[in-house]
């Protein structure tokens, strides 16, 4: 009889990695359903809405009406777990005690938000971790300090009346609508490249710069996309997917574009040392604060590093100030009372706004009090995220053990009921003095809280004041009825279909 090919001296080989391979999938398959059943025991005192066994709520967040968070919310006191397929949970939290506690805390960012932008950002500010994270904020922090942020006024409202001449342009003396977020995007844009990297680059007026942009739009949407499936967790199968290769088009595109200025730096001040020329500039901006940094820390801060701080600060900056200054003109478009009352107290202070000073910004409280409110609706950053090193335990008792990724999401803090008291009406007196002393400290946080919370805090704050003040002088806006603003929530908040206002020139 002829012997089985299993018997054959070539298939030993090959059936015992066969059998070799069956039980490491099983080892995993047994220790994939122990994961699950164990997250489930140790959700058990935090009710969650109805789950799909294999999607988790995957399809709730990732299609992202913010409106069914602001439903789960109300719903849900305190926090919900949300299941991202069958074995990943993401603990959604947006209570102020729980944030306190949540915040007070040394945790490493979430291994997936942060490890999905690295290849976008490098490692930087924004995604390192312990002695390395360290090093570098104590280094960059003197970039922020208020002696350097006063010098970026004047260079911000350059860029404000750029833009506003544009807008004078299209507008004509008639009432026009126009699409606000690309020229503000622009504007921001344009504000970093002069603060980061004292790039005159004219991108509001020509158009090469539309690849940066573009591609820092795309790469964001990529990567928000893959946070929410949970096959493309996985790096082997993410890279080799369509929204793999795209993303990293895109990244080719942002790094090139900010290495060709940083070598340019390097070789204007080789030559400048060279030949002893050394130009005095207007003002230091963020990459001789970086470069200086490399200069003293010689062997702890890289090339690498240096261009990991100089793409965090370019994206970490442009996309939060154009989602921040919009919702900020389309919340007073929509409530033209604060509108005029901003313009009125900016008047007071500006004049007809030929000029602007650090001095006159801190003058500005209603307006202040329009700017946190709009913060507050429409956070640019809508969540934040950590994984747990060690257990937590709530005030309310209940707790978490270590392992679990934990959201904190800003927008679901800032519309929670239980805090503020009909949390979609735009009202700014929430900020007054005496309002905001009544409140749980936590109960406001844009710019997150704590030892990681923005480090260009400040500069926002300016640049919103300074944008805002400067448009209004100039223009009365109002909303499109037949097109309202819808949020995408990415990893920064952003227009669905751009964002649409009424311009009016004043006289
Ligand atoms: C309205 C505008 C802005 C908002 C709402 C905002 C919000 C935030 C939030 C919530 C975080 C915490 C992120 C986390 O913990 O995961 C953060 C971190 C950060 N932001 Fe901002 N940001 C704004 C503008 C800026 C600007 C203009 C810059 C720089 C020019 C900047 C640079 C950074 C950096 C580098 C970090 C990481 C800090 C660290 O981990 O040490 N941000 N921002």
């Amino acid at each position: 009889m002829e012997p089985s090919w299993l018997e054959m001296r070539w298939a030993r080989p090959l059936y015992l990695a066969f059998v070799f391979c069956l039980a490491l999938g099983l080892l995993q398959a047994i220790k994939l359903y122990l994961r699950r059943q164990r997250l489930l025991r140790d959700l058990c005192p935090f009710p969650a809405p109805p789950t799909h066994w294999f999607y988790g709520h995957q399809k709730l967040l990732q299609d992202g009406e913010m409106e069914k968070l602001e439903e789960l919310v109300g719903k849900y006191p305190c926090a919900f777990p949300c299941w991202v397929g069958p074995f990943q949970v993401f603990f959604y939290i947006y209570d102020p005690d729980y944030a306190k506690a949540f915040l007070s805390r040394t945790d490493p960012k979430s291994k997936y938000l942060y490890k999905f932008l690295i290849p976008c950002l490098g490692k930087g500010l924004v995604s390192l971790e312990g002695p390395r994270w360290f090093q570098h904020r104590h280094l960059l922090t003197p970039g922020f300090n208020f002696n350097i942020l006063k010098s970026y006024v004047e260079v911000m409202a350059h860029s404000v009346n750029t833009m506003l001449g544009k807008w004078e342009k299209i507008c004509g003396p008639q009432d026009t609508i126009v699409e606000v977020f690309e020229h503000i995007t622009l504007m921001t844009l344009d504000i970093l490249m002069k603060c980061v990297l004292s790039q005159e680059t004219n991108c509001q007026t020509s158009s090469t710069h539309d690849l940066y942009v573009k591609a820092t739009f795309e790469a964001s949407k990529i990567i928000f996309h893959r946070l929410y499936n949970f096959l493309h967790h996985l790096d082997i199968i993410f890279k080799f997917s369509p929204q793999g290769h795209r993303l990293q088009e895109m990244v080719k595109i942002l790094h090139q574009y900010t290495e060709k200025i940083i070598q340019d730096r390097k070789k204007l001040l080789k030559n400048e040392k060279k030949y002893g020329n050394t130009q005095k500039r207007k003002y230091q901006d963020f990459l001789d604060i970086i470069l200086s940094a490399q200069a003293e820390n010689d062997n702890n801060f890289s090339d690498t590093d240096l261009q990991s701080e100089v793409n965090t600060f370019m994206l970490a900056g442009q996309d939060t100030m154009a989602g921040g200054i919009s919702w900020l003109l389309y919340h007073l478009a929509l409530n033209p009372e604060h509108q005029e009352r901003c313009r009125e107290e900016i008047r007071g202070i500006l004049g007809d706004g030929s000029s602007i000073t650090w001095d006159q910004l801190g003058e500005m409280s209603y307006t202040t009090m329009c700017i946190k409110e709009s913060l507050r609706l429409a956070p640019p950053v809508p969540s934040i995220s950590r994984e747990l090193s060690k257990p937590i335990t709530f005030p309310d008792g209940r707790s978490l053990p270590a392992g679990i990724t934990v959201v904190l999401s800003i927008w679901g803090l800032h519309h929670n009921p239980a805090i503020w008291e009909n949390p979609k009406v735009f009202d700014p007196s929430r900020f007054s003095q005496e309002n905001s002393d009544q409140r749980h400290p936590h109960s406001f946080l844009p710019f997150s809280a704590g030892p990681r919370n923005c480090i260009g805090q400040q500069f926002a704050m300016i640049e919103l004041k300074v944008a805002i003040a400067l448009i209004l002088l100039r223009f009365k806006v109002s909303p499109d009825p037949t097109r309202p603003l819808v949020f995408l929530p990415q990893i920064v908040l952003k227009p669905k279909n751009g964002v649409y206002l009424h311009l009016k020139k004043l006289p």
